[in-house]
């Protein structure tokens, strides 16, 4: 099969009788009619198709229910104001998505027909997403469907894509401004090892991060910080974003290596506030030499980013012993703000792209 050969068995299907107000969508909640899907059977990636999605049937021992053999990518569509519907840096979730396969012992999926997976998708569902603040959610998934209880990795695959029109990530925050969220430091766990799967989207990530994350809602809070698991308290990411602190005029962020997923929003970020002339340093924080800084106003602001939020102020370190650390004034800092509406105007197609992270597809 060449890599462009897939099939449309949909109908383009509008939104009917589907409130696509943005204010109205709760994150993850409302499904595109349409999907991508291909099976990988005897070497080869098989009958790439965009149909009508529909719940699967996969046997009891199938490897991804026992051993866990499964990744995503989380990538967004946008509505300009022109109509047009445009994907943000959808190659570099590509490559991104084919690392995560290697680490994972699955099969390549080639950047081209990833991405052309991607397209097919949103040009037969492009009516389906939402306008400016909202967007088109899209999740790319693999993961190993041979039956076997051995274990070892599986032959047989299931690559899948999925799109949500979508609102703010966060409930109770409105996508058109920036929001702020409160986050528990998770001191006793950790997401992330040396020579593990921390800078790659692996599922098995996510499953490990859950009882934190239900442990801090508990506590008030909606998000995870972790930090090192070498018990150096070295920040290192949230359990589905990056971070980063102001400090006076300089934005700082942990460097990248193998416990940190490479974010491409922390990456678009980066490059934002260069192009703004802002000093960018990725250097290693001690949570604890944060907290004071905090405590007496030289870091004044911290905020969170990835592709479902964008970009969110932290408004207080809520720690497992219970003490918190409220950030700023509790409201997101002026330059949360303006790089979130820096990058916002370049994902909706109002400022202009000098980087060539904009596609138009539909
Ligand atoms: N870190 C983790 C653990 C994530 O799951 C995500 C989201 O994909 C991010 C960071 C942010 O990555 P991106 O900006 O590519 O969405
Ligand atoms: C994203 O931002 O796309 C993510 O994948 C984070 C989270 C929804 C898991």
């Amino acid at each position: 099969m060449t890599t462009l050969d897939i099939q449309i068995n949909s109908p383009r299907t509008g939104p009917v009788g589907v409130d696509l107000d943005p204010a109205k969508l709760e994150f993850g909640k409302t499904f595109a009619p349409d999907w991508f899907v291909s099976e990988y059977r005897n070497g080869l990636w098989q009958n790439a198709r965009v149909e009508t999605s529909h719940n699967i049937s996969l046997h009891p021992a199938a490897i991804v229910f026992h051993y866990g053999q499964s990744i995503f990518e989380g990538m967004k569509a946008y509505r300009w104001a022109n109509g047009k519907v445009a994907l943000f840096r959808p190659k570099d979730n590509a490559r991104r998505f084919a690392r995560s396969a290697e680490r994972m012992a699955m099969p390549q999926v080639d950047t081209d027909f990833f991405v052309e997976a991607v397209k097919s998708l949103v040009r037969t569902d492009a009516e389906w997403t939402p306008r400016e603040p909202g967007s088109l959610y899209i999740r790319p998934t693999m993961m190993g469907t041979e039956a076997g209880i051995g274990v070892h990795a599986s032959h047989d695959f299931l690559f899948f894509i999925l799109a949500l029109p979508s609102g703010a990530y966060f409930r109770g925050t409105n996508a058109n401004t920036v929001g702020t969220v409160t986050v528990y430091v998770a001191e006793t766990t950790s997401r992330a090892a040396h020579g593990g799967t921390g800078d790659v989207k692996a599922s098995a990530n996510y499953a490990i991060s859950l009882r934190t994350i239900e442990e801090g809602k508990k506590k008030g809070c909606s998000q995870v910080l972790f930090l090192d698991s070498n018990g150096n308290r070295q920040v290192e990411e949230l359990g589905g974003m990056n971070v980063f602190f102001v400090e006076g005029n300089t934005l700082y962020t942990p460097p990248l290596h193998d416990t940190i997923l490479p974010g491409i929003t922390r990456d678009s970020v980066i490059q934002v506030a260069q192009d703004l002339g802002i000093d960018v340093r990725e250097t290693p924080i001690q949570i604890d030499e944060a907290a004071e800084k905090i405590q007496s106003g030289r870091i004044s602001e911290v905020f969170a980013c990835g592709t479902a939020a964008v970009v969110i102020g932290i408004n207080e370190f809520v720690f497992e012993t219970g003490r918190r650390v409220v950030i700023g004034g509790g409201v997101a800092g002026e330059l949360t703000r303006r790089l979130n509406t820096e990058l916002q105007g370049i994902q909706f197609g109002r400022l202009p792209d000098r980087h060539g992270w904009t596609e138009v597809v539909a």
